[in-house]
């Protein structure tokens, strides 16, 4: 067993001998697409949406992932298997492989990799004390196909993420083109206001985050009343909570926007509930496949 494994184009390989052309697209122009999930005790939450988030992330830049469904559980199965974490991120991650200029060739030999590593980040958002946010300066490009898929273009959201830090505090809210509420830099938002949830819609140039669908499935489960609506960013003054949501994270309660408390400016209780089932539920293997 090592603490991490790579799956390149359908073998098991070591990092070092893992070669990958430096003409491949991915490399050169960001030309690809990815996601990131969490992998516990050998079996990947929600495998099966992420899968289908890549082919929809494919099909809209018009790339073909060389592997079928199968394979790539496949895959993906026997690095999480060799790396041995009971808790790991994975990463797969399909380029348009090499190619020259910037039209894309009309053959092409794309590459498939997946990544096991240990996870890092914080699993259990429900015993988080929060984090702060600031708004940041880069804006979210909701008239670009590329904010509602995950690309290989993560720059506005690495630059954001920075400014945050420069900030002293931990992740940034985007707005979009409009001014409108959109996203983390690496996960959707939720709002609450008078006890009931909002998220903004795919239009408002956010990612179809699967935690984000697992969150709604719950809500309306639990009977707190849920609506993707476009949001207002002064909404955050009479917000009681707020909370992001990723696959490696979960559910994380934002206690400050720009220097100014949400709510009493602790996680909040509906966040709380939200966060502990989606926990209870992953740990449960409700989300897996
Ligand atoms: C911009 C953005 N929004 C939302 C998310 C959350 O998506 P998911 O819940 O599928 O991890 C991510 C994840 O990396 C992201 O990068």
């Amino acid at each position: 067993m090592k603490d991490h494994a790579l799956w390149l184009n359908g073998r098991l390989v070591s990092p070092g001998s893992a070669g990958i052309s430096p003409f491949d697209r991915g490399f050169t122009l960001g030309d690809g697409v990815f996601e990131t999930m969490l992998a516990l005790n050998g079996k990947v939450v929600g495998l099966t949406r992420h899968l289908g988030r890549l082919r929809y992330s494919a099909g809209v830049i018009g790339l073909d992932v060389p592997f079928d469904d199968p394979e790539l559980v496949h895959g993906i199965k026997e690095a999480v298997t060799a790396c041995g974490l009971s808790e790991a991120t994975v990463r797969l991650t399909t380029s348009r492989g090499p190619g020259p200029g910037l039209e894309p060739p009309q053959t092409t030999s794309p590459t498939t990799v997946a990544s096991v590593v240990p996870h890092t980040g914080m699993l259990h958002g429900a015993e988080s004390a929060g984090i702060r946010m600031v708004t940041s300066s880069i804006r979210r490009n909701d008239t670009s196909p590329l904010s509602r898929i995950k690309s290989l273009n993560y720059l506005d959201n690495v630059l954001a993420r920075a400014e945050a830090r420069r900030h002293g505090v931990e992740d940034a809210l985007l707005l979009n083109t409009k001014g409108l509420v959109a996203c983390g830099t690496a996960s959707n938002i939720f709002v609450v206001v008078k006890g009931a949830i909002m998220t903004p819609p795919m239009r408002a140039g956010v990612l179809p985050g699967i935690t984000r669908s697992y969150i709604l499935e719950l809500a309306s489960r639990l009977g707190i009343a849920c609506e993707e609506a476009e949001i207002c960013p002064e909404v955050f003054r009479d917000a009681t909570e707020v909370f992001l949501t990723n696959s490696l994270t979960g559910v994380l309660p934002v206690i400050e926007i720009d220097n100014m408390a949400v709510g009493r400016g602790r996680p909040g209780e509906i966040t709380h509930l939200l966060a502990k089932s989606y926990s209870d539920a992953m740990l449960a293997g409700a989300y897996y496949g």
